[in-house]
Order: structure tokens, then C-alpha cells, then sequence
């Protein structure tokens, strides 16, 4: 039967008969009734497809999480991830689980705040988070997957070799943001072997076609710039002197990877300037070798967190004590390279819960927080790069523990999270606003093409840990497959 709704129900009820009244009265009941069905069925068929692809997701997330978190601690620390993968299941059991396709459903990233924007690349319904552009500052990225800094120590003498441009190139997109591996700001900065400088002219030459390589390829690269302080050892320091800390108190033997490292020398007040005034002509080096920025490398154990944890930091003066007062060097290097290559062209990397290399601090949270406001008083710093806390186990599963949020609500920039990140779960920040770009280290390492892999839902090539440190130009730096498409246009896995 078919029924005129509109038409029926604008009959006037005080023109009509009683009976039609009557009759007028069952009839908007039944189509009531029938309207309700009808949400109802509608609501139900949302809801179900709703669930599927919450289902679908969720079990690609817990597969995946299950698969790619490979370590009970978040090895973010990047010398002590030998020790931390040992103690792992192998994340590499994932290459070959990868999800076939990257069709999930995810609400398109939200806007992000004033200072950048964010624009879906493809449908919100087809949208792959991680694959959307975003706009850090000045620079407009085409998608968020970002290549973390990596050490891997092929740089003979601390000078950059030509070698490093083929790696780095292999993994610059247009548009894409590469941060190099860290590099030392002065002959104290050293702590392990062939790793690269940009205290000298020569490294800043050497660094030029290596950041031109990358620059062709439309990628933006951003140089990590560093000083070890105490995990060093005299072996690595001008004239064997002792290695330079907040402190004298020195890191105990790793029995595990063998590392030994020396009783630093506690830096006298009246050195710090000087620190300071390395990082400041590191970072004007690193603008001069053309890079498009720096990230100050204050995470992981190394000389900034020396001084910003309690743990290592048993100071008393102006650099010791209170909180304020741990962190005035950061503070102060980071007011210098703002002052030397201005606010938009810096990064600052954090890493406050964790405890690498025997740095930790006992309220992490209040440390971030004090940090990130001090990054807020310089307009337009760039970027906030922060290391995740190490994963936990829930419900018997290793999982990444989500603990940036409030950070990256207090920041006024733009907002990277790093560590045991994977597709899935990248995808899954950047939709929940959880992060405006997501840092990916070990898989990237691995899959020189990355992004690519994560847009058609590819297999990851496995890394081969073996391969990380060591001083081979080729093998296991370079020599990572790419996909390649084949003659039908079908892709082939070269892995
Ligand atoms: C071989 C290797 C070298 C690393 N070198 C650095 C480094 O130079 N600077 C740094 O801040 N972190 C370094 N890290 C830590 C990574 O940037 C990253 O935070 C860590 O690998 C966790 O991310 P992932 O789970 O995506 O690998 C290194 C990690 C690895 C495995």
C-alpha cells in the first residue's frame, strides 16, 4: 500500500468528521510506528557496519600491536635498544602479517590548532591518516610518516660520507620530513665511533650533498644536533680527557652489550656558556650545510637529560636543585639555536620517562610540563618531538602506554610521538589527534620506502639488528629492498 504521508497527514483535523478523526488518529499511529521500524533498521545497519570496521580495526590493532611491539621496555634509547630487543619477542614476525590492505575506516584527523592545518588527501571514509598532509610551520608535509633519527655509525673520522646520501635519499618523499642521525656539536660531544660532526667547515661541506640529495627528492631534513656528556669514555675524548657531565658520577658497566664508560668530570659553572655556545654554532653550521632546521637532542641519557634529571643531576649551583634550575641549560641551549636560526626552524626532542643509561627522573610529568612550557615562550617553535614512556603489558599484550597527551595539548606547535610505533597504531594517533606526526625508527630503517608500504598495505621487509652499528656503507643501510611495481602495474615484493 502505498500512502501519501505529507498529503494524509496536512488534513485538517477540525474540518474533518469524527470518524475521520478516529480513522486520521490510527492511521498517525501506525505511521509512527512505522517510522520508528524504519530508524531502527537504519540505526541497526549503521551500528552493525559500525562495529565491523571497529572489529576489523581492532583486530589489525591487536594483531599488529601483538606482532610489532617487540620490546617489554620502549627501546627508544638509541644505543641501549641491543640490550632491550634481546629480552623481546622479534617484531620482524610481522613482515608478511602485514594487513593486505590499509582500507580501514577512520575518521579524517582532526584540525589541528590555529597554527597548522590539515587536509584529507582522499575521502574521509578512504582516508589513511598517516597519509595526510600537514602543515609544520612554514613547511608543507605531504604526508606524517617521519623517518626518526638514527645512528648508525658509518661516519669515518665524524666526517659525513657519500654514502649517507644514497641512505637518506632512499627515504625522502616529496614532502616528507627526514631528521638526521645525531651529530656531535664539539669533540667532547663523542661517545661512540664513526659517528658524524658539524663542529668543523669540512663536516659542514661534507653534510652539503648529502642535505642536496635529500632536498631533490622534495623531503625536508631537520639535523638532530648532540652531546653525549657521560656516556662516553676517555677512548672518545680529546687527549683521553674524562668525558664532560652534570655530574661525576659514572655510568655503570653494561655487562650485557660490554659497554664501559668513564667517570665523567662534574662541568664548572663558568663552562656551561661555552656548551651552550657550541650547540648555538652547530645549529648555524646545520643552516649554512643546508638543512631546513635542527632538532636539539635533548632525550635519551645524553648531556641535556644529564642536567634535567634528578637522578643525574646533584648540582649545586644555578644548574642544580630545583626543577627551574635542572633545566637551565636545556633552557639555555635551546634560547641560543632559537636566537641563531630562529624559533621556525626548531625541534626539540624529550624523552622524560625514560631512564636510559641510568637518567631518570623522579616526576617526569612535572618535567615535561616545565619543559614544554618553556618551548610555548618562543612564538613558532617548530616542533616538539616526545618519546613515548616504555611499553607496558595489559591484559598480557605489550602495548604503547598513551601518556603524551596532555604534552601535546600544551604545545603550541606541531606535536611528533615516537616509539614502537606501526602502521595501525600511527594511524590510530594521528585520527585521534593523539599526535600531528608520528616518528618511526626500526621499521624505517628497514623499508626505505615506507610511507609507500603503509598507503598499499605492504609487507615490511625485516631488519636485521645485527646490521645497525656497523661500519659497512652497504649492508644493512643501503641495501634494504623497495617495492618495485611490476609490468602489470600489479606490486612485486622484492623482499
Ligand atoms: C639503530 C638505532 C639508532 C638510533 N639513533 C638515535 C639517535 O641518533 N637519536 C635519537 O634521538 N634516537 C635514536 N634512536 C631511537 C629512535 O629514534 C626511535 O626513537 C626508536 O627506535 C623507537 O622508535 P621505533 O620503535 O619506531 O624504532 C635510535 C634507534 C635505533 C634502533
Amino acid at each position: 500500500m502505498c500512502v501519501d504521508l505529507a498529503r494524509f497527514q496536512s488534513i485538517s483535523v477540525d474540518a474533518a468528521s469524527p470518524r475521520t478523526c478516529f480513522i486520521a488518529g490510527i492511521l498517525s499511529i501506525l505511521i509512527a510506528l512505522l517510522r520508528s521500524a524504519w530508524s531502527w533498521t537504519n540505526y541497526s545497519r549503521q551500528a552493525t557496519e559500525l562495529d565491523a570496521d571497529r572489529t576489523s580495526s581492532r583486530v589489525l590493532g591487536v594483531d599488529d600491536e601483538e606482532e610489532a611491539t617487540q620490546d617489554s621496555r620502549n627501546p627508544t634509547d638509541s644505543h641501549a635498544w641491543e640490550r632491550q630487543e634481546k629480552e623481546a619477542t622479534d617484531d620482524n614476525e610481522m613482515a608478511g602479517k602485514w594487513p593486505k590492505s590499509n582500507s580501514m575506516k577512520y575518521p579524517a584527523p582532526p584540525s589541528p590548532r590555529s597554527s597548522s592545518t590539515s587536509t584529507s588527501i582522499e575521502e574521509a571514509s578512504e582516508v589513511i591518516p598517516l597519509l595526510t598532509l600537514f602543515k609544520m610551520g612554514q613547511f608543507e608535509l605531504s604526508h606524517r610518516v617521519v623517518l626518526a633519527p638514527l645512528t648508525r655509525c658509518r661516519t669515518y673520522g665524524n666526517v659525513p660520507q657519500p654514502h649517507a646520501a644514497v641512505y637518506y635519499s632512499q627515504r625522502a618523499t616529496k614532502g616528507g620530513l627526514l631528521i638526521a642521525e645525531a651529530t656531535g656539536v664539539s669533540p667532547t660531544a663523542q661517545g661512540y665511533p664513526d659517528t658524524p660532526g658539524i663542529w668543523t667547515q669540512e663536516q659542514v661541506e661534507a653534510w652539503k650533498p648529502i642535505v642536496d640529495a635529500v632536498h631533490r627528492k622534495g623531503a625536508f631534513f631537520f639535523l638532530q644536533i648532540w652531546h653525549v656528556g657521560r656516556v662516553s669514555n676517555n677512548e672518545m675524548q680529546p687527549d683521553g680527557q674524562a668525558p664532560i657531565s652534570s655530574t661525576d658520577k659514572q655510568i655503570s658497566p653494561d655487562p650485557e652489550s660490554g659497554m664501559v664508560y668513564s667517570k665523567p668530570r662534574r662541568l664548572r659553572t663558568e663552562e656551561i656558556p661555552g656548551i651552550v655556545d657550541d650547540f648555538r654554532r652547530a645549529a648555524r653550521n646545520a643552516v649554512e650545510a643546508g638543512f631546513d632546521g635542527v632538532e636539539i637532542h635533548g632525550a635519551h641519557g645524553y648531556l641535556l637529560e644529564q642536567f634535567m634529571k634528578d637522578g643525574t643531576n646533584d648540582r649545586d649551583d644555578c644548574y642544580g636543585g630545583s626543577l627551574e634550575n635542572r633545566c637551565r641549560f636545556a633552557v639555555e641551549v635551546i634560547d641560543a639555536v632559537v636566537q641563531e636560526v630562529g624559533a621556525r626552524r626548531v625541534g626539540v626532542r624529550l624523552s622524560p620517562f625514560a631512564d636510559f643509561v641510568e637518567c631518570a627522573d623522579a616526576e617526569p610529568v612535572a618535567l615535561a610540563d616545565y619543559m614544554v612550557r618553556q618551548l610555548n615562550v618562543h612564538e613558532g617553535l617548530l616542533y616538539c618531538h616526545m618519546v613515548e614512556p616504555r611499553m607496558t603489558n595489559v591484559d598480557g599484550r605489550r602495548q604503547i602506554p598513551h601518556r603524551l597527551l596532555p604534552f601535546r595539548k600544551a604545545f603550541n606547535g606541531t606535536f611528533i610521538a615516537a616509539g614502537g610505533y606501526d602502521c595501525a597504531e600511527g594511524n590510530k594517533v594521528v585520527a585521534d589527534g593523539y599526535t600531528d606526526l608520528v616518528a618511526y625508527g626500526r621499521l624505517f630503517l628497514a623499508n626505505p620506502d615506507l610511507p609507500r608500504r603503509f598507503e598499499v598495505g605492504a609487507p615490511l621487509n625485516k631488519y636485521d639488528r645485527s646490521t645497525f652499528i656497523i661500519r659497512d656503507p652497504v649492508v644493512g643501510y643501503t641495501d634494504y629492498p623497495f617495492l618495485e611495481d611490476d609490468h602489470n602495474g600489479d606490486l612485486t615484493i622484492l623482499a
